[in-house]
Formats: C-alpha cells, structure tokens, sequence
C-alpha cells in the first residue's frame, strides 16, 4: 500500500505554458487527470528561437487560465490536490520567476505543502509513470537545450554519465535548418527533408566517436554542414535533402557509439540486478529530438542488439509539460521528501547530478532542457 495522493504541477521553463494534475492510487496505479500545454512556437518563430521576454510575458498571460482549466478538467478543486510542484529550474528565469511565484501563491493560499521540481527530474522519471519503470535504468535526453545520458538510480539519486561539450542536438537541428533556409524549428523540417536525400553524399564528421568518454559534441558537425552548403552553392532542393541525409546519418552514427558505450557501462555495474529478475534493462529516451523516427530506429536496433528494452514515452510527454512536474512532485512526496520553504529561489542553472563538473558548453539557453 503506497499512500494516495493528487498533485498539482505547472510547467514555465521554456516556451511552454503548462499545468496538469497527476494522481497515484493506494495500489499503485498512476492516473493523468489533466494535461494543459500552450506552446508559444507562433510567438518565436518569427526570431528564430525562444526570446527570454516575449516566453516571460506569454506566461504571465496565460498560466492562470491554464491552471484553472487543467483543474476543471481533472474535476477536482485546489482542496481535493495534496501539493503544488512547480518549475524551478533549470531554465529562462522570467519564465521560471512566473511559474514558482505562482506556485507558492497558490500553496500558500490553500495551504498546501510546496515542491519546487528540477525539470531534469521531471524528464527523468517521466518513464516510471507512462511504463511504470523499476530503478536504475539509463535516460537520453536530447532537446533543444540538453543532451545527457543519465543513470536513473532512484528518485533524487541522479547520475550525469555524458553531456554535450558545446550544441545540444535539437541545437544542432536547429542551426543546419537555419543555414540550409529551412524553417524553426528546424529538427522536423531536416527529418522531413532528409527523407528525399541521398545520406552517403557528404561524409561528415562525428565528433568523439570511438573514444571512452560518453560526452557529444556536435558543433564540429554544423561548422561541416556550413562549409558543405558554400562549396556546392546555390543549393538546389536535392542538395539541401542529401546535406539533410547526410547530417542525420552522421547523428545517428555518433548516438550509435556514445549510447553503445553507455549499455556496455550500465552492463558493467549493474551485472546481477537484472538477471535476477528476468527483466531487461532499460534505456528511456526523452525530450523533443525524440520524436525523430530514423534516431529512434538507431536507438531502438541498438537496445534489441544488446538486451536493452528500449522506453520512448508517448510524444507529448517527452517533450516539455506540466504532468512530468507533477509527477516527481508526486514522486518526491511518496518517499517523505520534505517540500521546500515559501522562500525557495528559481535557477536557472541547476545540474540534476550537483556531482558532475560544468562542461564548457552546454545548449542554448542556458540551461534548458
Ligand atoms: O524538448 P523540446 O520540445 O523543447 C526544448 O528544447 O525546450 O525540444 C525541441 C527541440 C528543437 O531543437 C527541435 O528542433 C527538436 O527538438 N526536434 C527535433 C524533431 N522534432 C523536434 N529534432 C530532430 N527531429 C525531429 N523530428
Ligand atoms: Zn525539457
């Protein structure tokens, strides 16, 4: 018996707006009442990427509304939630500052207890409530702003295994598309390109593969994809799908590398725990890169190859929303985790493993995932 509880999350890291209800039952089982998400791609797209003012004033506008609504959905009223999580880092601070004052306003009001959520976290432990993953397992995230491979040990026990050293891979995406005239955001219009293209037509590096290390690099990769485009301008549409191809293939072969070496160390150190019982392994891939099909496919063939399941959470989950919030929320108050102060602060910088140095670069933005 595992005690029920109903929590409240919203979500204002990034460029999108979310609030959400997520309850978890005395046997266990997890039910998402509501899933509220406002994503501000119009306001954005006209820039090229997120302006920090314009996601800051977005969410001013729209969280109250959103809030309300994602507790009219779920049919319950503030009284019938046991707490409030919300945002508070890593991410664009007037986004975050909007979401945790909130928060609090709200915790404070009804007198709920308050947990001020790393989104990491939220990503993080997403695969426990959709596929009901036991611990530890092995999580990829790659968005726009992070991409780390992270051993899931238990809920607050995180570790960083590999972190891009300079772009994020959405980044990178998100360059190539820019320099090859294609829309923002820039990953589903290279997939959607690359589909056409001919991927054995540019031979582009891959940053670190065969070294023991598991951290990525991929600015080498779009300084490549810049130099291939000058040299064969003007670039017909065919070249612009085979630049595309070819870049997506030298993607999947590096991930094809870093992650296959971070089976083989998960192999290393938790050798008996699942051959005891019988169950595989498990890497979880999330955050909005993930929903690129031939990534997923290398992924997938790569887990199959070595005795991994492969977890990849519906969509929506994976990238930005307020139920992931909610969830570790709920996560961290079933362990007894006390909730934070009224007076804790937002960060917009905020490692999941406090262990693990800060490399170089690491993602626009900041600190977003
Ligand atoms: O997790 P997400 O929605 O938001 C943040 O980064 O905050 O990820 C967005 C990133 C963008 O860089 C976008 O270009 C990339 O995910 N992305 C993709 C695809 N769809 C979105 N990258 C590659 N292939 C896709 N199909
Ligand atoms: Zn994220």
């Amino acid at each position: 018996m595992v005690p029920f509880l109903r929590i409240l999350g919203i979500e204002t890291s990034c460029d999108e707006t979310a609030a959400a209800v997520v309850e978890r039952d005395a046997e266990g089982h997890s039910n998402v009442l509501s899933d509220v998400v406002l994503s501000q791609l119009d306001e954005h797209s006209a820039y090229g990427g997120v302006v920090p003012e314009i996601a800051a004033r977005a969410h001013v506008e729209a969280l109250d509304e959103l809030i309300e609504e994602a507790l009219k959905r779920a049919n319950v009223s503030l009284d019938d939630v046991d707490a409030i999580a919300a945002t508070s880092g890593p991410g664009l601070i007037g986004g975050l500052l909007v979401g945790l004052m909130t928060g609090k306003a709200i915790a404070r009001a009804a007198g709920k207890p308050l947990y001020a959520i790393n989104h990491l976290e939220g990503h993080a432990l997403t695969a426990r409530l959709t596929d009901g993953l036991s611990f530890p397992y092995l999580m990829l995230l790659v968005s726009g702003g992070h991409t780390q491979l992270i051993l899931v040990r238990g809920v607050g026990q995180y570790e960083r295994w590999g972190t891009t050293i300079d772009d994020a891979l959405g980044e990178a995406f998100d360059k190539t598309a820019k320099l090859l005239g294609l829309p923002y955001p820039g990953g589903p219009a290279v997939e959607r390109m690359a589909r056409d293209g001919n991927p054995d037509r540019f031979d582009f590096p891959r940053p670190l593969v065969g070294e023991a290390r598991l951290d990525f690099s991929f600015s080498g990769l779009k300084t490549a994809v810049r130099q291939a485009a000058q040299d064969i301008a003007p670039l017909s549409d065919q070249d612009v799908a085979d630049i595309c191809a070819s870049f997506q293939k030298a993607v999947s072969r590096t991930l094809k590398d870093r992650i296959g070496r971070g089976l083989q160390r998960f192999k290393t150190e938790f050798p008996t725990t699942f051959s005891a019982t019988g169950e595989k392994p498990a890497l979880v891939v999330a955050g909005g890169v993930a929903a690129n099909l031939e990534l997923r496919g290398t992924l997938q063939a790569l887990c199959d190859k070595n005795g991994f399941r492969f977890v990849a959470p519906p969509l929506h989950l994976c990238t930005d929303n307020a139920v992931m919030i909610a969830w570790a929320g709920l996560e961290r108050m079933a362990t007894g985790a006390a909730p934070d102060a009224l007076d804790v602060q937002p960060r917009s910088r905020w490692p999941l493993d406090s262990h693990a140095e800060t490399l170089i670069g690491f993602g626009k933005r900041g600190a977003k995932a």
